[in-house]
C-alpha cells in the first residue's frame, strides 16, 4: 500500500518530536497502521531551522498554506499553537478534504463546536490526543476504553507547568519567577505562560475532557477559571499541617442540575496518590458508574511525550482513512445528533468543601463569632487550626476546613466574616475536594 502523506505544520518542540519519533520508531508504527507514514512537507516561519531539523528528507515552505492546499497531503498535523493562523489553517485544510491531527487545546476548547461540524460535513477525521494531558492517552481513555459508563466526575492534575511550579516551590522553596523560568526553558509552559499560570490552558483540557466524558457540546466560556498567582506559601503550609496538599485541578462533576467545570486551586488529602503527583508530571483521575475510580498518569508536556500521543493519533487515522465516516469513532465520544443540552452550572451553584483562613484579633469571642456566621447559613464545620500570636502580636490566622455547601453560601458567609470588627482583610478562600 502507498504511504499515507502528511503535511507538518509548525516543527517547535512537539514538531520536532513527532518528526524524529516517527522517523526513530518508523518500521514499528508502519507494522502497527498497516501502511507507512510519511511527513512529506513541513511549514514553519523558520525554514532555515526547520531544513535542519529535517535534514533534507522532505519540502519545507514558509507559506503553511501551500500544505494545507498540496491535493497529496492526506493528513495535516497542527502544531502552530493559538487560535489565529492556526484556526484558519485547520478550516482550510478540512475543507480540502484532509484529515487534521492537532495538539492545540486553546483552538478545540473555542472552535472545536465549528471544527468538528465542518469536518463531519467533509467526512474527514480530526483527532487530537496530544491536546489533553501531552503522552497520557485520556483522550483515548475516556473516549472508547470508558464507553461502558455514565461518567460521574473527571479531576485532573493537567498542566505541567503549574504543577512543576507547586512542586518546586514547596520542595526546594525556590521563588516563583524563578520555576516559572525554568518551565519556560523545558519547554512545558505555553508561548504565553500566563494561560499556564492563571489556569486558562487547564480550562481548555477540562473543557474537552468534560465535552467527551457528558456528550455536550465544547463550552470553554462557562468555565471557571482560576490560577495559581494568588496563592500564598502561607495556604501550602497550613493545608500541609491539615494533611492536605495544594494542586491546580481542573475538575468536572456530572449533577443531577448540570455540569460543574471548574479550574482552580484545590486542597486534596495527600494520601491520595494524586496529591503526590510532582514536577511536570499529569494525572487525571475519572470515575466512572461501572468501572469506579480510574487513575492516568505520565508527561504531560514536552517534545517527545506529546509527539507519542500525535503519532498515535496518526496511526489511528491511517487505519481508518479507507473506513466509512459512520464506522468511525465519533469526535466527542458520542454521536453528533446526540449531544446533550445539560447546562454547565453557574459558580454559585456548585457543591464542594472549603478551606477558609482569615487574620483575626486573639481575643476571646472572636471563633464563637465565626462559626455562628456558618452555622447560620447551614455550614459545618470539619476541622480548624487557631495558630498561636507570633512573640507579641495580638493577632492571628485562624483556619477552618467546611463540609460540602454550595459557593453561593460560603460567598455569603465570607461576606459576613468580613465585616466583624475583628476579622482583618480579607478572608482567603480555597476549594477542597476528598476525591473518595
Ligand atoms: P512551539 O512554539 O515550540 O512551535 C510552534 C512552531 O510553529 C514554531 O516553530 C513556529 O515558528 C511555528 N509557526 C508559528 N507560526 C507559524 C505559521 N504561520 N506557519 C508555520 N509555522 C508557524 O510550540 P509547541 O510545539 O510547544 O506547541 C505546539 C502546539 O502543541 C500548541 O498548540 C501547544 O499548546 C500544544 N502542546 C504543546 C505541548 C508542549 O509540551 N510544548 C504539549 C501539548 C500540547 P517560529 O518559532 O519561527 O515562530
Ligand atoms: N503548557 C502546557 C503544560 C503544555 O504546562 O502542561 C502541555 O499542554
Amino acid at each position: 500500500m502507498k504511504p499515507i502523506k502528511v503535511g507538518l505544520l509548525g516543527i517547535g518542540t512537539v514538531g520536532s518530536g513527532t518528526f524524529n519519533v516517527l522517523k526513530r520508531n518508523q518500521l514499528e508504527i508502519t507494522r502497527r497502521a498497516g501502511r507507512s507514514i510519511e511527513i512529506a512537507m513541513v511549514a514553519d516561519l523558520n525554514v532555515e531551522r526547520a531544513r535542519e531539523l529535517t535534514n533534507g528528507e522532505c519540502e519545507v515552505v514558509n507559506d503553511a498554506n501551500l500544505v494545507v492546499s498540496n491535493p497529496d497531503i492526506d493528513i495535516v498535523i497542527e502544531l502552530i499553537g493559538g487560535y489565529g493562523i492556526a484556526r484558519d489553517l485547520v478550516m482550510k485544510a478540512i475543507a480540502n478534504g484532509k484529515h487534521v491531527v492537532t495538539a492545540n487545546k486553546a483552538l478545540l476548547a473555542t472552535h472545536g463546536n465549528e471544527i468538528f461540524k465542518a469536518a463531519e460535513e467533509k467526512g474527514v477525521m480530526v483527532a487530537f490526543e496530544a491536546a489533553v494531558a501531552g503522552g497520557i492517552p485520556i483522550i483515548k481513555a475516556l473516549r472508547e476504553g470508558l464507553t461502558a459508563n455514565r461518567i460521574q466526575w473527571i479531576a485532573g492534575i493537567i498542566n505541567g507547568t503549574t504543577n512543576f511550579i507547586l512542586s518546586e516551590m514547596r520542595d526546594k522553596g525556590l521563588d516563583f519567577a524563578t520555576v516559572l523560568k525554568q518551565a519556560q526553558e523545558l519547554g512545558y509552559a505555553e508561548a504565553d505562560p500566563t494561560f499556564d499560570i492563571e489556569g486558562v490552558d487547564a480550562a481548555h483540557k477540562a473543557t474537552i475532557m468534560a465535552s467527551i466524558a457528558y456528550g455536550i457540546p465544547m463550552q470553554f466560556d462557562k468555565a471557571h477559571v482560576e490560577g495559581i498567582t494568588k496563592l500564598q506559601a502561607s495556604d501550602i503550609r497550613y493545608a500541609e499541617e491539615l494533611g492536605y496538599r495544594i494542586k491546580l485541578l481542573g475538575i468536572s462533576k456530572r449533577t443531577e442540575d448540570g455540569i460543574e467545570l471548574r479550574v482552580h486551586p484545590t486542597l486534596i488529602p495527600e494520601k491520595r496518590l494524586i496529591a503526590n503527583v510532582e514536577g511536570a508530571m499529569n494525572a487525571v483521575l475519572v470515575h466512572g458508574d461501572a468501572v469506579g475510580a480510574t487513575l492516568y498518569y505520565g508527561k504531560g508536556a514536552g517534545s517527545e511525550p506529546t509527539a507519542s500521543a500525535v503519532i498515535a493519533d496518526l496511526v489511528d487515522i491511517t487505519r481508518l482513512a479507507t473506513a466509512d465516516p459512520e464506522h468511525r469513532v465519533p469526535y466527542l465520544a458520542f454521536q453528533s445528533n446526540s449531544l446533550s443540552d445539560l447546562p454547565v452550572l453557574p459558580m454559585a451553584e456548585i457543591v464542594t468543601s472549603y478551606y477558609l483562613r482569615m487574620h483575626v484579633a486573639d481575643k476571646p469571642g472572636v471563633l464563637a463569632d465565626v462559626t455562628r456566621i456558618l452555622a447560620d447559613l447551614t455550614i459545618s464545620i470539619d476541622a480548624m487550626l487557631q495558630k498561636e500570636p507570633a512573640e507579641g502580636e495580638t493577632q492571628t490566622d485562624i483556619i477552618i476546613l467546611t463540609h460540602q455547601t454550595k459557593e453561593k453560601n460560603i460567598v455569603a458567609a465570607i461576606d459576613k466574616i468580613e465585616k466583624l470588627d475583628s476579622v482583618f482583610g480579607e478572608v482567603t478562600k480555597l476549594r477542597l475536594e476528598e476525591l473518595s
